[in-house]
């Protein structure tokens, strides 16, 4: 029976050197043989009205099964004037809609905010969980990943540093325990 775990990689940022995008990509890499995680990309998407639900947006069906098809979501997130940014907020409310279609409803979601300032985004990540748990998803709650002054742990070439490194590796661990343990 195969073990392998999808993970969906959604990143808030649109912002080509995002620093989040960094500590995205470095998670990402760290992941063992067994998880596939593959972006959800954001960028493209109109903004979700409610008139659309009766009609076929591609990139919103692309979104939407991608999200169903994943066995948990990673969510990778700066914080926009203390709450999560627009186009995360967007993707989550496109994924929650058509009525009764929420594509949230018991998924697996944990999130990883990082920012320059000392409060290292984590607004941003108690606004997603608010959301979550309306939507009924099941949030990682244990460890809560919030990385301030985060551009000090970003080397010049955009690398990771070692102290965080080992830390990101720590949540790989746990993360990829939460997304595939199916008693959850
Ligand atoms: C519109 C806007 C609002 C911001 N608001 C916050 C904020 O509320 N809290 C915070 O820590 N940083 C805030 N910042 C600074 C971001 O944390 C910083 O730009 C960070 O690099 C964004 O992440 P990114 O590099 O992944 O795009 C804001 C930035 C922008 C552009």
């Amino acid at each position: 029976m195969s073990t392998s775990i999808n993970i969906a990689l959604m990143i808030g940022s649109l912002r080509k050197e995002s620093i989040n995008r960094k500590f995205a990509e470095f998670i990402a890499a760290q992941m063992p043989d067994s998880v596939t995680i593959k972006e959800v990309h954001i960028a493209d998407l109109p903004l979700y009205n409610q008139d659309y639900d009766d009609t076929t947006i591609d990139s919103y069906e692309r979104v939407r099964q991608q999200l169903k098809n994943a066995d948990a979501v990673l969510i990778v997130t700066p914080e926009h004037n203390r709450t999560m940014p627009a186009a995360l907020k967007n993707v989550i409310d496109i994924g929650s809609r058509p009525y009764k279609e929420n594509v949230w409803t018991h998924k697996k979601v944990a999130v990883v905010t990082a920012s320059p300032g000392s409060f290292g985004g984590i607004n941003s990540g108690l606004d997603v969980r608010k959301s979550m748990q309306m939507l009924s998803a099941q949030m990682m709650i244990d460890p809560e990943i919030h990385l301030s002054r985060a551009t000090d742990s970003l080397n010049e070439d955009g690398s990771v540093s070692p102290r965080t490194q080992k830390f990101l590796q720590r949540f790989v661990r746990d993360f990829v325990d939460f997304a595939g343990n199916t008693s959850e």
